[in-house]
Order: C-alpha cells, then sequence, then structure tokens
C-alpha cells in the first residue's frame, strides 16, 4: 500500500553503491511541490530512483512527471497512448490487450529498448529524464539494467578523457531503425521525421556539474570528422567499458515499481524476455531536457 506521508517523512534507501535509490512515504498521485521539491533533491544525487507500489494512472502519472518539466511526445505513432499522447507505452501488447505479433514492426521498434540507450538522445535537446510506471511485469526477465555514466566517466583514463572531450557524436533516430530488418526509416505515418544531431560525448550537468561520458549505441552514426570504422571501434570500447557490472544497477521489476531516471548522467537496457508470450506493459512519461547537451 503507498501512503501518504508529510513530506519530511519521505526516506531514502540505496539498491546499489553507485546508482538506484528506493523512495518511501510519498504517495506520487498525489505528491505536490514540496514534495516534488524534494523528489528533485534526492534525485540529484541518486539518478536513479524506485518507488515502489504506485499504482497510479495515466493521468497521475503526468501531472506527476511535468513537476519536472514540460514532456515529450515520442515520435513512433504506434507506441503513443491514443488517450494520453504524452504516455509512450512500452509494451508489446496494443491498446486492446492483445500481444504484437513478433514480425510486427511495432514489436520489432520495442525490442531496441533491449540495446544500451538514453532516452531521446536522437533529438536536439535530448530529455532530461524519464518516468515509467511498471504495470504488467514479465515473471522472468525483462529486467532493466541503468549505468551510472558520471562513475563511468570518472573511471576512464585521463588521456581517453582528453581525446573523447574534443569529439561529438552524431546521433540519428533512424540510425535505431537501420540497424534491424523489417523497421523502415523515414514514414510520416509511423514517426515523427527528426533530422540527425550531434552532441559532445563528455556532458557537463547542468544541475550537479559533474561530467559524464554521453553514449547511446542505439542512435550514435558516427563521430563528426572521424572515419567509420575508427568511431565504430571507439563506441564498441566504449559500450563495453561503460556496460561492467559495476557501473550497472539491475531492476527487478515488480508491479507497480514506478522509477525515475536522470537521462543526463545514465543509460538504460532492457533484458531480453518472453516477448512473444509474456506480457510487459509499461507506461513512461518522458521530461523534456532543459537546453542542448552541454560540453564539457
Ligand atoms: C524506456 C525503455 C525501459 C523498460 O522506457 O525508456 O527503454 O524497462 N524501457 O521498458
Ligand atoms: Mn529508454
Amino acid at each position: 500500500m503507498s501512503v501518504t506521508a508529510p513530506n519530511n517523512e519521505i526516506t531514502v534507501e540505496r539498491r546499489h553503491p553507485l546508482i538506484g535509490a528506493e523512495v518511501l512515504g510519498v504517495d506520487l498521485a498525489r505528491a505536490d511541490d514540496d514534495a516534488c521539491n524534494r523528489i528533485r533533491e534526492i534525485w540529484m544525487r541518486h539518478p536513479l530512483l524506485v518507488f515502489p507500489d504506485q499504482p497510479i494512472s495515466d493521468a497521475e502519472q503526468i501531472a506527476f512527471a511535468k513537476h519536472f518539466g514540460a514532456l515529450e511526445v515520442h515520435p513512433s505513432v504506434e507506441h503513443r497512448s491514443s488517450r494520453h499522447p504524452e504516455i509512450y507505452r512500452v509494451a508489446n501488447v496494443d491498446e486492446a490487450g492483445r500481444l504484437l505479433p513478433a514480425d510486427k514492426p511495432a514489436a520489432k521498434y520495442l525490442g531496441l529498448t533491449w540495446l544500451w540507450h538514453t532516452d531521446s538522445s536522437f533529438r536536439a535537446v535530448p530529455s532530461l529524464g524519464s518516468v515509467l510506471h511498471g504495470i504488467e511485469v514479465p515473471a522472468e526477465g525483462g529486467d532493466t539494467l541503468f549505468a551510472n555514466m558520471y562513475a563511468v566517466y570518472d573511471a576512464l583514463p585521463a588521456e581517453m578523457r582528453r581525446r573523447l572531450a574534443q569529439l561529438r557524436a552524431v546521433h540519428s533516430h533512424d540510425y535505431v531503425m537501420s540497424l534491424t530488418d523489417g523497421l523502415a526509416p523515414a514514414d510520416d505515418d509511423h514517426f515523427t521525421q527528426l533530422d540527425a544531431v550531434s552532441h559532445p560525448l563528455i556532458r557537463r550537468h547542468p544541475v550537479t556539474g559533474r561530467r559524464s561520458l554521453f553514449i547511446s549505441p542505439h542512435t550514435m552514426a558516427g563521430i563528426e570528422g572521424m572515419p567509420d570504422s575508427e568511431a565504430r571501434a571507439l563506441f564498441d570500447d566504449l559500450i563495453a567499458f561503460a556496460t561492467r557490472d559495476s557501473f550497472v544497477y539491475r531492476h527487478k521489476w515488480r508491479p507497480h515499481d514506478v522509477i525515475m531516471w536522470d537521462n543526463r548522467c545514465t543509460m538504460h537496457a532492457v533484458m531480453p524476455y518472453d516477448a512473444a508470450n509474456a506480457r510487459r506493459v509499461m507506461h513512461r512519461t518522458t521530461i523534456v531536457g532543459d537546453g542542448p547537451v552541454l560540453p564539457a
């Protein structure tokens, strides 16, 4: 049962040494400005927050997320809720509750969340943070992994940090789809069109001032001024480094967990599950970024 408690009763407990903290003592359906200010403070110290047992409605989730900024509408038309365009349905069932056949583009697009990524890295202003409500979760698999990219940056050799600080990666929404057979990019009926953009590989967080490695493997098409083969080799090294176990929290979902992460200093991936048979329904609200990515 979620409880309403005065803000001073909000408690925080780490779930991982670097990333992932559980927040208790707040009812997200009724969180007011004071509670959200308190949550924001906690969030800046723990880039991934877990709020267990929060059976909120879509409208309540939208109201909660709006305390942290305006909300994005996701470019994939098929994954938007028909009632609330700000809800991105990370779900392997359609709105009528039917499992999506695995060969349907909507199912394949969803499969891209199994790759490490940062939400909306394909936008000129990537997302600030995301709030995800786990509504139906599979008994096995489908955990979500989160990497703390501050810690990744801090652990990089100094020479590599200096080198990366000079570089900008090119990010493209269509790159994601070019990775997958049967997903056609650039189709107005299914996806809002977005031009490729570039972002610094090392970014500075506008609130904490800390530096982090900014990579998003599913949208990174190359590095400005670098041959593709060299860029790809560098990406592969950085992805392998950033996803080492020590940087990563693994979230095992329970129904009605609500989690929120800061996209300005984390990266995430969904672990495989039996998507053809096991239902997994998550509703995401995505907070619009607070400006272009700040270089180091
Ligand atoms: C997301 C995503 C995470 C999940 O919602 O941004 O990548 O656990 N999915 O489904
Ligand atoms: Mn995501």
